[in-house]
């Protein structure tokens, strides 16, 4: 199979409380997107990296491709106001030649490269693969004043991280029902889940952080054993 990895890195930085983009934060001297790509980049199936991001980084990104990457060709287009307009953007770049499409987020960068090759071989099985981990908490259903409406069984519940990884043909088609009828989802698999196709939680693990807010830089460096 052929991977190409779609890697939304447009989202504005509001919750880390920084004017700088999140994807471009450094941690342990490197910004997070490129420690994000360099763990691709191990990947033997990949053969395509797609960056949505601001018009203001596309030269940045270039720049630091060139210094890192081997035979993986780099497109970079431009993001829209929401994750999921950044990747529909992304998906029109799409090569012919892959056959597998993953999504994953800039900030995200201590994804470990085996997790990304067993995600895309159940995709390759069943259609869609989520890595994810049990939900640690007790998740809360609640209505529109936060009163309590319903514990769903923890036992059920999982986070879903990502990479998420589609069927190519799957992907395209569950983006292009999605923006028919306005739905925004919050991760990739729930645009595959509305028109019915079948996606597999894949266990994960727990240092695949999102980096959103400030204590998650923290966190990421002490990961990296750059950290006070
Ligand atoms: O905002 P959120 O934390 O869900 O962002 C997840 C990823 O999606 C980040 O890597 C962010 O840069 C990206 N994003 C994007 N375009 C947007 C919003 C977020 O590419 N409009």
């Amino acid at each position: 199979s052929k991977l190409s990895v779609i890697i939304p890195a447009a989202g504005s930085g509001v919750r880390m409380g920084s004017d700088i983009p999140k994807p471009f934060l450094k941690v342990g001297g490197r910004t997070i997107l490129e420690h994000t790509i360099s763990r691709f980049l191990e990947v033997p199936e990949l053969t395509e990296i797609i960056i949505a991001t601001s018009k203001d980084h596309i030269s940045d990104i270039h720049s630091m491709f060139e210094r890192i990457s081997g035979d993986v060709i780099l497109k970079v287009v431009e993001g829209g106001s929401k994750r999921q307009f950044s990747i529909y953007n992304a998906l029109k770049e799409i090569s012919d030649e892959a056959t597998l499409v993953g999504v994953h987020d800039a900030v995200r960068p201590f994804i470990r490269p085996k997790l990304i090759i067993k995600c895309c071989n159940i995709a390759e099985e069943y259609g869609g693969a989520v890595l994810g981990v049990p939900a640690k908490d007790t998740i809360k259903q609640v209505d529109d004043k936060n009163v309590i409406k319903e514990t769903p069984d923890r036992s059920f519940l999982w986070q879903a991280q990502t990479p998420q990884v589609f069927q190519k043909k799957l992907l395209r088609k569950a983006y292009e029902s999605a923006l028919e009828s306005d739905f925004i989802g919050t991760d990739d698999a729930s645009l595959v889940e509305r028109i019915g196709g079948k996606v597999q939680m894949v266990e994960g693990d727990r240092e695949n952080l999102k980096i959103t807010y400030p204590v998650d830089l923290k966190i990421a460096e002490l990961i990296l054993g750059t950290g006070q």
